[in-house]
């Protein structure tokens, strides 16, 4: 038996397990199954791996992607770019190997931790870039945004990071004037704001400068036309929500348990 799972709290509905299960399903994988494991402390996971000996690989979601970095033995260069993982490969030990690796940590196990978030925001938003998305707005400061900003860096397009509080490399929503709203024209939402069940929720920025020259790209994807890509699809810009990215860091987190 494989096990997979998704560690996080709390876990409520999860794409993850519907996507993997569904996947294993169509794919007659009979031997691989998906569970949904709430710790609301990170330290537990060593007791859950070593409870749990069929487990292969992990996913991570909020408030863990950070913290469970220490508990890993290896994390991807990426990953460390980006400071937060949220897949992880769990090898087995073989028992001489790790006595002369010296590799003899309380669990039998290796953990490596990698990031597919900025793989799956990467593949989806590279066929949509014009010439003109040289500059980026990028809306919330947490976890999500890391990935993106990682994918900023990558492509060469300047960013400008938004956020409800003033700090040295962040402006505030009512910094947006019409001005840098022409000049950023692809602008990414990274906040929850807009999410179900709270869909009459938006980004606070100035929507009417806005034209068909904008890309608007919101992580979220429950549901697939938020008020954030509705306001933009008013003006003429070009939308696109978090489902495809979604799709693809699974899609990565499953060549990565199996390589
Ligand atoms: N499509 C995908 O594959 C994918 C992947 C990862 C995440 N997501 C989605 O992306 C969203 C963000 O995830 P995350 O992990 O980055 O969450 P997070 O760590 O909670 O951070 C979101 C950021 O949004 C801003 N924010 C939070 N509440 C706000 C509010 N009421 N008004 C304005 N700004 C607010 C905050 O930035 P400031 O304090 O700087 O304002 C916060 O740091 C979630 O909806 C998540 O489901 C999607």
């Amino acid at each position: 038996m494989k096990k997979f799972g998704l560690i996080g709290y709390p876990l409520g509905h999860s794409f993850s397990k519907k996507y993997f299960t569904e996947k294993f399903e169509r794919e007659g994988l009979n031997d691989c199954s998906y569970e949904l494991f709430p710790i609301q402390n990170i330290s537990d996971i060593e007791g859950l791996i070593n409870s749990n000996p069929d487990l292969c690989g992990l996913n991570v979601t909020i408030p863990h992607k950070i913290g469970v970095m220490y508990y890993l033995d290896k994390i991807s260069a990426e990953a460390k770019d980006i400071d937060a993982v949220n897949c992880i490969k769990i090898i087995k030990n073989k028992p001489v190997e790790s006595f002369f690796t010296g590799e003899l940590s309380p669990m039998k196990v290796r953990l490596e931790g990698y990031n597919t978030d900025a793989y799956g925001f990467l593949e989806s938003l590279k066929p949509l870039l014009k010439k003109h998305h040289t500059k980026a707005l990028v809306l919330g400061t947490g976890g999500a945004s890391r990935a993106v900003i990682f994918v900023l860096k990558k492509l060469g397009i300047d960013y400008q990071s938004v956020s409800r509080k003033k700090a040295r490399k962040q402006i505030t929503y009512e910094e947006l004037s019409e001005s840098l709203i022409k000049e950023y024209t692809l602008i990414i939402n990274t906040t929850p704001l807009g999410q179900a069940p709270d869909i009459s929720a938006c980004p606070d920025i100035p929507y009417e400068y806005l034209s068909e020259k904008h890309l608007l790209y919101d992580l979220v994807y429950n549901p697939k036309e938020t008020e954030f890509l509705k306001r933009g699809k008013q003006q003429g810009a070009m939308i696109k929500n978090g489902e495809e990215m979604l799709d693809l860091q699974a899609v990565k987190s499953w060549e990565i348990w199996n390589s």
